[in-house]
């Protein structure tokens, strides 16, 4: 039985830290799995890491549900998330509760959405129809990018202040949890301490319940923006490129493939006769 909303709760109380890691495709998180990870986010840095797009905007319910599905056909241990992508629960409550329905039907235990007090409503009616929601407080890559780019959050009073604000009513509301990214450490402590749901931070600090952070930039496989906060485990992008020119290397020289790679016919006999029949 994989981990369960309410086993997310519990470790908060019993003060145990929550690990959470991006997945979007079965090959990857099925290895994300298998090493413990409490939480599987199938995040919208799928559409930047998965499909190159500059920002998270262009990316789609189908494709977040078919990223959904893979990660659902990987997963033994772990809770899965699901990004709800722009603009497929801002307009609407009632697109919101479709839309999180969609990543359910293709895997979700729980959604993602953006934005503080002004979605409170929308996270009230998607957890009224029984779907679990992880909210997105700091910086939040669909709309904050647009207005101010890419920065630290909370770093005066007032920030602060409207960080807590926001915290408290996604609580209210009935949030599971709350991705907190870009917070002066200062601040994410301080709302970790007073919010009691858990608080997955990503470069908030040491002070959050948790942590998430993107599954290439932890392995080193995405050099196009490397974050401040991103914790680089390896660097797999070179071992990859390293690997694929030793197996071009030996296409060109001829000493792949090999024997134990390639397969025979049943007998002699049976090429003879073959070769008798086309005359050779
Ligand atoms: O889309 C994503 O990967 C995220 C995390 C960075 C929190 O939302």
């Amino acid at each position: 039985m994989h981990r369960s909303v309410q086993d997310i709760l519990n470790m908060k109380k019993e003060r145990k830290k929550i690990s959470v890691i991006t997945s979007y495709d079965y090959t990857l998180a099925s290895l994300c799995d298998k090493a413990g990870i409490d939480i599987l986010l199938v995040g919208d840095s799928a559409g930047m890491v998965m499909l190159g797009y500059e920002n998270t905007i262009p990316v789609t319910m189908e494709q977040m549900c078919m990223f959904t599905e893979s990660v659902s056909n990987a997963r033994n241990n772990s809770l899965l998330v699901s990004d709800l992508p722009f603009m497929s629960y801002q307009a609407s409550i009632e697109d919101a509760v479709n839309n999180s329905g969609r990543l359910v039907k293709a895997g979700a235990d729980a959604v993602k959405l953006e934005g503080g007090s002004v979605m409170a409503k929308t996270v009230r009616a998607v957890v009224d129809v029984g779907i679990p929601v992880m909210g997105h407080l700091g910086l939040q890559p669909q709309t904050t990018m647009l207005s101010q780019g890419y920065k630290v959050q909370g770093r005066t009073k007032d920030a602060a202040m409207k960080l807590i604000q926001d915290a408290q009513d996604l609580e209210e509301a009935g949030v599971f949890s709350i991705a907190l990214e870009m917070v002066s450490h200062e601040v994410a402590e301080i709302i970790s301490k007073t919010i009691s749901v858990p608080i997955i931070g990503i470069g908030s600090g040491v002070g959050c319940d948790g942590q998430v952070l993107v599954v290439q930039d932890l392995l080193g496989m995405y050099d196009k923006i490397r974050p401040k906060f991103a914790k680089r485990y390896m660097n797999l992008s070179e071992d990859i490129v390293r690997s694929l020119e030793s197996y071009k290397n030996d296409v060109v020289s001829g000493t792949f493939p090999r024997e134990e790679n390639w397969f025979s016919m049943d007998d002699e006999a049976e090429l003879k006769k073959l070769r008798e029949h086309i005359g050779s």
